[in-house]
C-alpha cells in the first residue's frame, strides 16, 4: 500500500507542476485530460483499489479523491488567470473616438457640387453621370463640332494613343457637354438634366488655369422650349446657388451646339460691380455658357428639331468655388494641401 501512496503522491506533484508552467490554455485542457480524463493517470489507481485489503481501500480512496480535488482546484486556478488575461477589465468606454482624432471634411468642390445638385433636383433636373474618358464623336462632332471645326484648337486635350483619325478616337472630355448627347441618346426625349463632373484641357498651369477641373452641364428638351425658359431657370439657380441676389447679365455668345448661344456674366462678387482685379475692372464675371439646342445636335441623335426644342447650359463648378470663397490659385484644389482643405471642414 504504500507503495501505491507513494505513486499517487509523485503523480500530485508532476501534475501539479507541469500545470503550473504551462504557457497555454490547451496545454491545460491537455493536462486536464491526461490526469483526470476516464483513461487518465488517476483513473488507473481507482481501477487498482478493488485488488487492496478492505482496510486500505478507504485510505487510498481518500487519497485519490483528494488528489483529483487539488488538481481541479490548480486547473481553474490557471483557467482563470487565463481568462482575466484575454479580458482586461478596464474602466473604459471602448465606444468613444480617441483623444485628438481628426475627421476627414469634404472637398470643397464635392460640396458645391452636392449643392448644386439639390437646388437642380428641386428645380426639376435629374442628375446624371457620364464618362470622363470619351471619344471624338460624342465629345465633338455630334455636337456640331466636326473635324475640321477651329472650336477644337481651344479645346486641347489629351489624347489616348489612337491610330484612327476618326470619330472613335478616345481622348479625355475637355467639357460635360457630351452628357447632353450621352443623355439624349439614352433616355430620349423629353428630357431634363443636369450633368456634374471634371474634364480636362491641355493648359499650362498656373493660378488661372489647370489640366483638371470641374463643370455642370444642364439640358433640358421638350416640345416648345423657348429661350424664355432658360432665362427664367437660370436667374432662379444661380440666386439659389450663391444664396444671394446678384445681378445678372445675358448677352450673345458663340458656342456650336447652340443657336442662338448666349454667355451670362454674374456682377462680381468680389468687388460687388465696382471693379477690381478679379473681375478685371470690369465689376463682371463671366460665369456660364448657354443658348437653344442646335438643330444638328438635335438631328445627331436622332430627334426630330421640327418637333422638340430645348436649352442646354454649361458652368464651371471651380470657377464657382474660386468666386464663392475668393480664392485666388486654382491648383490649390488638386493640391492636397491640409492647410486648404481643413478651412472648408465643417
Ligand atoms: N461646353 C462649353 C465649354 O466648356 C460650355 C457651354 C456653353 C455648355 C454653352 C453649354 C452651352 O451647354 O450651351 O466651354
Amino acid at each position: 500500500m504504500d507503495d501505491i501512496i507513494k505513486q499517487i503522491k509523485e503523480i500530485k506533484d508532476k501534475a501539479i507542476e507541469e500545470i503550473r508552467k504551462t504557457a497555454n490554455l490547451d496545454n491545460i485542457f491537455m493536462l486536464e485530460k491526461k490526469y483526470l480524463g476516464r483513461k487518465g493517470e488517476i483513473a488507473k489507481f481507482s481501477k487498482m483499489l478493488k485488488d487492496l485489503a478492505q482496510d486500505q481501500k478507504p485510505v487510498v480512496g481518500k487519497l485519490i479523491n483528494e488528489t483529483k480535488e487539488a488538481i481541479v482546484e490548480i486547473i481553474n486556478e490557471v483557467k482563470q488567470a487565463f481568462d482575466s488575461a484575454s479580458t482586461p477589465k478596464l474602466d473604459l468606454d471602448l465606444t468613444l473616438p480617441s483623444a485628438g482624432q481628426e475627421f476627414a471634411g469634404v472637398h470643397p468642390i464635392t460640396y458645391l457640387k452636392w449643392k448644386v445638385e439639390d437646388i437642380f433636383a428641386k428645380l426639376g433636373f435629374t442628375v446624371v453621370d457620364g464618362w470622363e474618358v470619351e471619344d471624338d464623336w460624342h465629345n465633338f462632332t455630334a455636337l456640331n463640332i466636326p473635324q475640321w471645326h477651329p472650336a477644337r484648337d481651344i479645346q486641347d486635350t489629351f489624347y489616348i494613343k489612337h491610330k484612327r483619325d476618326d470619330d472613335k478616337k478616345t481622348l479625355l472630355r475637355t467639357h460635360t457637354s457630351p452628357l447632353q448627347i450621352r443623355s439624349m441618346l439614352k433616355k430620349g426625349v423629353p428630357l431634363r438634366i443636369i450633368a456634374p463632373g471634371r474634364v480636362y484641357r491641355n493648359e499650362a498651369t498656373d493660378a488661372r488655369h489647370e489640366t483638371t477641373f470641374w463643370q455642370v452641364e444642364g439640358l433640358y428638351v421638350d416640345k416648345g422650349v423657348s429661350i424664355d425658359n432658360l432665362i427664367a431657370v437660370l436667374n432662379k439657380a444661380i440666386k439659389m446657388v450663391l444664396g444671394k441676389d446678384v445681378k445678372i447679365r445675358w448677352r450673345p455668345g458663340y458656342f456650336p451646339f447652340v443657336e442662338p448661344g448666349v454667355e451670362i456674366d454674374i456682377e462680381c462678387l468680389l468687388c460687388s460691380g465696382k471693379g477690381c482685379g478679379v473681375c478685371k475692372d470690369t465689376g463682371w464675371l463671366e460665369f456660364s455658357g448657354a443658348g437653344m439646342v442646335h438643330p444638328n445636335v438635335l438631328k445627331a441623335v436622332d430627334i426630330d428639331p421640327d418637333i422638340w426644342s430645348g436649352y442646354a447650359f454649361g458652368f464651371g463648378l471651380t470657377r464657382l468655388a474660386m468666386l464663392k470663397w475668393g480664392i485666388d490659385d486654382v491648383r490649390l484644389f488638386l493640391s492636397g494641401d491640409l492647410r486648404f482643405l481643413k478651412q472648408f471642414k465643417k
